[in-house]
Protein backbone atom coordinates (compact mmCIF):
# COMPACT_ATOMS: atom_id res chain seq x y z
CA UNK A 1 0.00 0.00 0.00
CA UNK A 2 1.56 3.19 -1.05
CA UNK A 3 0.48 6.15 0.82
CA UNK A 4 1.28 9.67 -0.32
CA UNK A 5 1.33 12.52 2.61
CA UNK A 6 1.03 16.17 2.05
CA UNK A 7 2.11 18.76 5.33
CA UNK A 8 1.22 22.42 5.13
CA UNK A 9 -0.53 23.72 8.50
CA UNK A 10 1.98 26.31 8.92
CA UNK A 11 5.42 27.50 7.63
CA UNK A 12 6.29 24.05 5.97
CA UNK A 13 4.99 22.10 2.77
CA UNK A 14 6.17 18.68 2.53
CA UNK A 15 5.16 15.82 0.64
CA UNK A 16 6.02 12.19 1.08
CA UNK A 17 5.50 8.81 -0.01
CA UNK A 18 5.09 6.23 2.24
CA UNK A 19 5.21 2.45 1.39
CA UNK A 20 3.52 -0.16 3.93
CA UNK A 21 5.80 -2.56 3.23
CA UNK A 22 9.20 -0.78 2.07
CA UNK A 23 8.82 2.13 4.45
CA UNK A 24 9.59 5.92 3.42
CA UNK A 25 10.17 5.84 0.00
CA UNK A 26 10.74 9.52 -0.87
CA UNK A 27 10.49 13.10 0.83
CA UNK A 28 10.22 16.63 0.12
CA UNK A 29 9.92 19.44 1.90
CA UNK A 30 10.07 23.56 1.68
CA UNK A 31 10.39 25.75 4.46
CA UNK A 32 9.52 28.97 4.52
CA UNK A 33 11.44 30.48 7.08
CA UNK A 34 13.34 33.10 5.15
CA UNK A 35 10.31 34.46 3.83
CA UNK A 36 8.88 35.11 7.39
CA UNK A 37 12.05 36.07 9.37
CA UNK A 38 11.49 39.22 7.46
CA UNK A 39 8.28 39.65 9.78
CA UNK A 40 9.58 38.42 13.06
CA UNK A 41 6.85 35.79 12.79
CA UNK A 42 4.57 33.93 10.14
CA UNK A 43 2.35 35.92 7.95
CA UNK A 44 -0.46 33.55 7.46
CA UNK A 45 -1.48 35.00 4.12
CA UNK A 46 2.07 34.70 2.72
CA UNK A 47 2.11 30.92 4.13
CA UNK A 48 -0.51 29.72 1.81
CA UNK A 49 0.81 31.45 -1.30
CA UNK A 50 3.34 29.98 -1.16
CA UNK A 51 2.08 26.50 -0.16
CA UNK A 52 0.58 26.80 -3.86
CA UNK A 53 3.49 28.04 -5.30
CA UNK A 54 5.35 24.65 -3.68
CA UNK A 55 3.22 21.60 -3.67
CA UNK A 56 3.34 20.43 -7.62
CA UNK A 57 7.22 20.85 -7.87
CA UNK A 58 7.57 19.20 -4.08
CA UNK A 59 5.19 16.26 -5.05
CA UNK A 60 7.10 15.56 -8.51
CA UNK A 61 10.77 15.80 -6.43
CA UNK A 62 9.62 12.96 -3.76
CA UNK A 63 7.93 10.77 -6.82
CA UNK A 64 11.19 10.83 -8.73
CA UNK A 65 12.90 10.14 -4.93
CA UNK A 66 10.71 7.46 -4.45
CA UNK A 67 10.82 6.08 -8.63
CA UNK A 68 7.35 5.86 -8.26
CA UNK A 69 4.04 7.23 -10.66
CA UNK A 70 0.87 8.76 -8.91
CA UNK A 71 -0.72 5.95 -10.73
CA UNK A 72 0.94 3.45 -7.33
CA UNK A 73 -0.31 5.97 -5.19
CA UNK A 74 -3.09 3.70 -3.04
CA UNK A 75 -4.43 7.29 -0.60
CA UNK A 76 -3.53 10.22 -0.11
CA UNK A 77 -3.44 11.75 3.57
CA UNK A 78 -3.08 15.41 4.42
CA UNK A 79 -2.52 18.13 7.57
CA UNK A 80 -6.50 18.40 8.42
CA UNK A 81 -5.87 20.42 11.58
CA UNK A 82 -4.49 21.86 13.54
CA UNK A 83 -2.80 24.92 11.78
CA UNK A 84 -3.01 28.02 10.02
CA UNK A 85 -6.42 27.51 8.01
CA UNK A 86 -5.66 29.03 4.98
CA UNK A 87 -2.43 26.94 4.99
CA UNK A 88 -4.78 23.90 5.79
CA UNK A 89 -6.93 24.26 2.94
CA UNK A 90 -3.67 24.57 -0.03
CA UNK A 91 -3.15 21.37 1.36
CA UNK A 92 -6.13 19.97 1.61
CA UNK A 93 -7.59 21.07 -1.51
CA UNK A 94 -4.55 19.97 -3.04
CA UNK A 95 -4.57 16.50 -1.58
CA UNK A 96 -8.77 16.32 -2.55
CA UNK A 97 -8.71 17.38 -5.75
CA UNK A 98 -5.57 14.83 -6.53
CA UNK A 99 -6.98 11.65 -5.05
CA UNK A 100 -10.44 12.77 -7.27
CA UNK A 101 -8.71 12.89 -10.01
CA UNK A 102 -6.67 9.60 -9.29
CA UNK A 103 -9.77 8.08 -7.82
CA UNK A 104 -8.09 7.09 -4.56
CA UNK A 105 -9.96 7.83 -1.33
CA UNK A 106 -8.01 10.55 0.95
CA UNK A 107 -6.81 9.68 5.24
CA UNK A 108 -7.41 13.19 7.03
CA UNK A 109 -4.53 13.51 9.86
CA UNK A 110 -4.44 15.31 13.02
CA UNK A 111 -1.16 16.81 12.92
CA UNK A 112 -0.37 16.31 16.22
CA UNK A 113 -0.57 12.44 15.72
CA UNK A 114 2.07 13.03 12.91
CA UNK A 115 4.35 14.51 14.85
CA UNK A 116 3.27 11.51 17.60
CA UNK A 117 4.35 8.46 15.50
CA UNK A 118 6.51 10.44 13.78
CA UNK A 119 9.86 8.58 15.55
CA UNK A 120 8.26 5.20 14.07
CA UNK A 121 10.19 6.38 11.05
CA UNK A 122 13.65 5.81 12.57
CA UNK A 123 15.94 2.91 12.30
CA UNK A 124 15.30 1.77 16.08
CA UNK A 125 11.48 2.57 16.16
CA UNK A 126 9.43 2.54 19.86
CA UNK A 127 7.00 -0.27 20.22
CA UNK A 128 3.64 0.51 21.99
CA UNK A 129 2.51 1.21 24.74
CA UNK A 130 4.73 4.34 25.31
CA UNK A 131 4.98 7.75 26.89
CA UNK A 132 5.12 10.38 24.49
CA UNK A 133 6.47 14.13 25.56
CA UNK A 134 4.95 16.40 22.30
CA UNK A 135 6.90 19.44 22.48
CA UNK A 136 5.75 21.38 19.32
CA UNK A 137 5.41 25.71 18.38
CA UNK A 138 2.42 24.97 19.40
CA UNK A 139 1.66 22.13 22.19
CA UNK A 140 2.84 21.10 24.86
CA UNK A 141 1.92 17.74 26.55
CA UNK A 142 2.53 14.33 28.22
CA UNK A 143 0.50 11.39 26.87
CA UNK A 144 0.32 7.74 27.42
CA UNK A 145 0.49 5.83 23.84
CA UNK A 146 -1.21 2.36 23.86
CA UNK A 147 -1.58 2.00 20.17
CA UNK A 148 -2.32 3.78 16.62
CA UNK A 149 -5.30 6.32 17.88
CA UNK A 150 -5.32 5.26 21.70
CA UNK A 151 -4.02 8.25 23.54
CA UNK A 152 -4.99 9.47 26.41
CA UNK A 153 -3.70 12.81 27.46
CA UNK A 154 -1.95 13.05 31.22
CA UNK A 155 -0.81 16.16 31.18
CA UNK A 156 -0.33 19.85 29.14
CA UNK A 157 0.79 23.36 29.18
CA UNK A 158 -1.37 25.91 30.58
CA UNK A 159 0.06 28.77 28.82
CA UNK A 160 2.87 28.97 26.40
CA UNK A 161 3.91 26.10 24.30
CA UNK A 162 7.74 25.03 24.86
CA UNK A 163 8.99 26.12 21.86
CA UNK A 164 6.68 29.15 21.97
CA UNK A 165 8.63 29.70 25.10
CA UNK A 166 12.12 28.80 23.37
CA UNK A 167 10.83 31.64 20.61
CA UNK A 168 9.43 34.67 22.39
CA UNK A 169 12.54 34.38 24.49
CA UNK A 170 14.75 34.29 21.81
CA UNK A 171 13.13 37.15 20.39
CA UNK A 172 13.93 39.08 23.80
CA UNK A 173 17.13 38.77 23.81
CA UNK A 174 17.70 39.67 19.64
CA UNK A 175 17.41 36.89 18.05
CA UNK A 176 15.93 36.09 14.52
CA UNK A 177 12.44 34.00 13.66
CA UNK A 178 12.05 31.19 14.64
CA UNK A 179 14.60 31.55 17.52
CA UNK A 180 13.94 28.31 18.91
CA UNK A 181 17.29 26.62 17.40
CA UNK A 182 19.28 29.32 17.62
CA UNK A 183 18.55 30.15 21.23
CA UNK A 184 19.61 26.70 21.76
CA UNK A 185 23.04 27.21 20.16
CA UNK A 186 23.80 30.29 21.89
CA UNK A 187 22.86 28.44 24.99
CA UNK A 188 25.61 25.99 24.44
CA UNK A 189 28.68 28.43 24.95
CA UNK A 190 26.87 30.12 28.13
CA UNK A 191 27.33 29.54 31.39
CA UNK A 192 24.84 27.52 33.67
CA UNK A 193 26.03 29.09 36.42
CA UNK A 194 25.90 32.87 36.16
CA UNK A 195 21.61 33.26 36.30
CA UNK A 196 18.97 31.33 37.77
CA UNK A 197 15.70 31.02 36.45
CA UNK A 198 12.29 29.62 37.79
CA UNK A 199 11.31 26.02 37.31
CA UNK A 200 7.34 26.33 36.70
CA UNK A 201 5.14 24.04 37.93
CA UNK A 202 8.06 21.73 39.27
CA UNK A 203 6.79 21.04 42.43
CA UNK A 204 2.92 20.91 41.15
CA UNK A 205 2.04 17.10 41.64
CA UNK A 206 0.40 16.96 38.45
CA UNK A 207 2.01 16.59 34.77
CA UNK A 208 0.85 19.99 33.73
CA UNK A 209 3.13 22.53 32.44
CA UNK A 210 3.45 26.61 32.44
CA UNK A 211 6.00 28.55 30.91
CA UNK A 212 4.81 31.87 29.93
CA UNK A 213 6.22 33.07 33.66
CA UNK A 214 9.71 31.64 32.32
CA UNK A 215 9.26 33.83 29.40
CA UNK A 216 8.31 36.66 31.48
CA UNK A 217 11.84 36.08 33.46
CA UNK A 218 13.61 36.37 30.69
CA UNK A 219 12.10 39.56 29.95
CA UNK A 220 13.05 40.66 34.06
CA UNK A 221 16.62 39.53 32.78
CA UNK A 222 16.77 41.51 29.40
CA UNK A 223 15.17 44.75 31.34
CA UNK A 224 17.90 44.51 34.13
CA UNK A 225 20.58 45.26 31.00
CA UNK A 226 21.81 48.44 29.58
CA UNK A 227 21.58 48.00 25.65
CA UNK A 228 22.69 46.51 23.37
CA UNK A 229 22.52 43.42 25.17
CA UNK A 230 26.25 42.14 25.32
CA UNK A 231 27.11 38.72 23.62
CA UNK A 232 28.28 36.86 27.16
CA UNK A 233 25.04 38.50 28.49
CA UNK A 234 22.30 37.04 25.71
CA UNK A 235 25.01 33.18 25.86
CA UNK A 236 24.51 32.84 29.73
CA UNK A 237 20.47 34.33 29.52
CA UNK A 238 20.13 31.69 26.89
CA UNK A 239 21.43 29.17 29.16
CA UNK A 240 19.50 29.78 31.95
CA UNK A 241 16.41 29.70 30.22
CA UNK A 242 17.13 26.69 28.53
CA UNK A 243 18.76 25.12 31.71
CA UNK A 244 15.16 25.54 33.35
CA UNK A 245 12.81 24.64 30.61
CA UNK A 246 14.81 21.26 29.95
CA UNK A 247 14.65 20.29 33.60
CA UNK A 248 10.64 21.03 34.02
CA UNK A 249 10.28 18.96 30.82
CA UNK A 250 12.52 16.08 31.92
CA UNK A 251 11.45 15.61 35.30
CA UNK A 252 7.89 15.87 34.55
CA UNK A 253 8.38 13.05 31.90
CA UNK A 254 10.34 11.05 34.42
CA UNK A 255 7.03 11.20 36.43
CA UNK A 256 4.77 10.21 34.00
CA UNK A 257 6.79 6.74 33.22
CA UNK A 258 6.67 6.15 37.20
CA UNK A 259 3.56 6.98 37.52
CA UNK A 260 2.27 4.98 34.47
CA UNK A 261 5.22 2.16 34.95
CA UNK A 262 6.16 2.84 31.65
CA UNK A 263 9.20 1.83 30.42
CA UNK A 264 9.53 3.73 27.17
CA UNK A 265 9.11 7.56 26.14
CA UNK A 266 8.79 8.95 23.05
CA UNK A 267 10.11 12.77 22.34
CA UNK A 268 8.04 14.28 18.95
CA UNK A 269 8.30 17.42 17.89
CA UNK A 270 10.41 20.59 17.15
CA UNK A 271 11.80 21.12 20.45
CA UNK A 272 12.75 17.39 20.58
CA UNK A 273 15.99 18.40 17.93
CA UNK A 274 17.40 20.10 21.36
CA UNK A 275 20.56 18.76 22.40
CA UNK A 276 20.31 19.82 25.74
CA UNK A 277 16.44 18.20 26.18
CA UNK A 278 18.45 14.94 24.54
CA UNK A 279 21.67 14.45 26.39
CA UNK A 280 19.42 15.42 29.97
CA UNK A 281 17.28 12.48 29.06
CA UNK A 282 19.73 10.37 27.56
CA UNK A 283 21.41 10.43 30.90
CA UNK A 284 18.57 10.33 33.29
CA UNK A 285 17.36 6.38 30.70
CA UNK A 286 20.22 5.11 31.37
CA UNK A 287 20.48 5.82 35.03
CA UNK A 288 16.47 4.91 35.58
CA UNK A 289 16.80 2.39 32.82
CA UNK A 290 14.04 3.17 30.64
CA UNK A 291 14.20 3.81 26.63
CA UNK A 292 14.06 6.46 24.99
CA UNK A 293 13.39 7.65 21.15
CA UNK A 294 13.79 10.84 19.21
CA UNK A 295 12.55 11.28 15.67
CA UNK A 296 15.19 11.67 13.31
CA UNK A 297 16.49 15.43 13.26
CA UNK A 298 14.80 15.95 9.73
CA UNK A 299 11.56 14.52 10.96
CA UNK A 300 11.80 16.68 14.45
CA UNK A 301 9.87 19.76 12.91
CA UNK A 302 6.79 19.70 10.54
CA UNK A 303 7.28 17.49 7.38
CA UNK A 304 5.16 15.06 5.20
CA UNK A 305 6.57 12.02 5.73
CA UNK A 306 5.04 12.00 9.61
CA UNK A 307 1.60 12.49 7.67
CA UNK A 308 2.17 9.51 5.59
CA UNK A 309 3.33 7.66 8.20
CA UNK A 310 0.02 8.44 10.64
CA UNK A 311 -2.10 7.55 7.27
CA UNK A 312 -0.32 4.23 6.36
CA UNK A 313 -0.90 2.95 10.17
CA UNK A 314 -4.16 4.67 10.51
CA UNK A 315 -5.52 2.53 8.10
CA UNK A 316 -3.60 -0.72 8.78
CA UNK A 317 -5.41 -0.13 12.60
CA UNK A 318 -8.41 -0.12 10.92
CA UNK A 319 -9.56 3.41 10.16
CA UNK A 320 -11.93 4.25 7.32
CA UNK A 321 -10.76 5.94 4.17
CA UNK A 322 -13.01 8.68 2.71
CA UNK A 323 -14.10 9.02 -0.87
CA UNK A 324 -12.22 12.46 -2.09
CA UNK A 325 -13.67 15.71 -3.15
CA UNK A 326 -15.85 16.92 -0.04
CA UNK A 327 -13.37 18.08 2.42
CA UNK A 328 -12.78 20.71 5.31
CA UNK A 329 -9.98 21.44 7.37
CA UNK A 330 -9.68 21.93 11.39
CA UNK A 331 -7.54 24.88 12.21
CA UNK A 332 -8.33 24.55 16.08
CA UNK A 333 -8.73 20.42 16.67
CA UNK A 334 -7.76 18.57 19.52
CA UNK A 335 -6.27 15.26 19.62
CA UNK A 336 -8.05 14.16 22.24
CA UNK A 337 -11.57 14.73 22.52
CA UNK A 338 -12.47 16.03 26.10
CA UNK A 339 -13.71 13.33 28.23
CA UNK A 340 -12.89 10.36 25.56
CA UNK A 341 -9.46 9.79 26.00
CA UNK A 342 -9.21 8.34 22.29
CA UNK A 343 -8.53 10.26 19.40
O1 LIG B 1 6.89 20.76 15.83
P1 LIG B 1 7.11 22.07 15.20
O2 LIG B 1 7.47 22.12 13.78
O3 LIG B 1 5.94 23.08 15.50
C1 LIG B 1 4.60 22.90 15.51
O4 LIG B 1 4.04 21.97 14.87
O5 LIG B 1 4.01 23.72 16.23
O6 LIG B 1 8.27 22.76 16.04
C2 LIG B 1 8.66 24.08 15.87
C3 LIG B 1 9.16 24.58 17.21
C4 LIG B 1 9.54 26.04 17.17
O7 LIG B 1 8.98 26.68 18.30
C5 LIG B 1 11.06 26.00 17.25
O8 LIG B 1 11.62 27.13 17.85
C6 LIG B 1 11.31 24.78 18.08
O9 LIG B 1 10.35 23.86 17.61
N1 LIG B 1 12.67 24.23 17.91
C7 LIG B 1 13.56 24.13 18.92
C8 LIG B 1 14.74 23.59 18.36
N2 LIG B 1 14.52 23.38 17.02
C9 LIG B 1 13.23 23.77 16.78
N3 LIG B 1 13.46 24.46 20.22
C10 LIG B 1 14.53 24.22 21.00
N4 LIG B 1 15.70 23.71 20.53
C11 LIG B 1 15.85 23.38 19.24
N5 LIG B 1 17.01 22.88 18.81
ZN1 LIG C 1 4.23 20.62 13.89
Amino acid sequence: MLILGVESSCDETGIALYDSEAGLLGHALHSQVAMHAEYGGVVPELASRDHIRRVVPLLQAALAQAGRSLAEVDAVAYTRGPGLSGALLVGCAFAEALALALDKPTIPVHHLEGHLLSPLLSADPPVFPFIALLVSGGHTQLMRVTGVGQYELLGETLDDAAGEAFDKSAKLLGLPYPGGALLSQLAERGDPARYSLPRPMLHSGDLNFSFSGLKTAVLTLVREQVEPLGDDFRADAARAFQEAIVEVLVKKSLKALKQTGLKRLVVAGGVGANRQLRAMLDDEAKRKRFRVHYPELAFCTDNGAMIALAGCLRLQAGASTKPAGAFSVQPRWPLIAPGSGAC
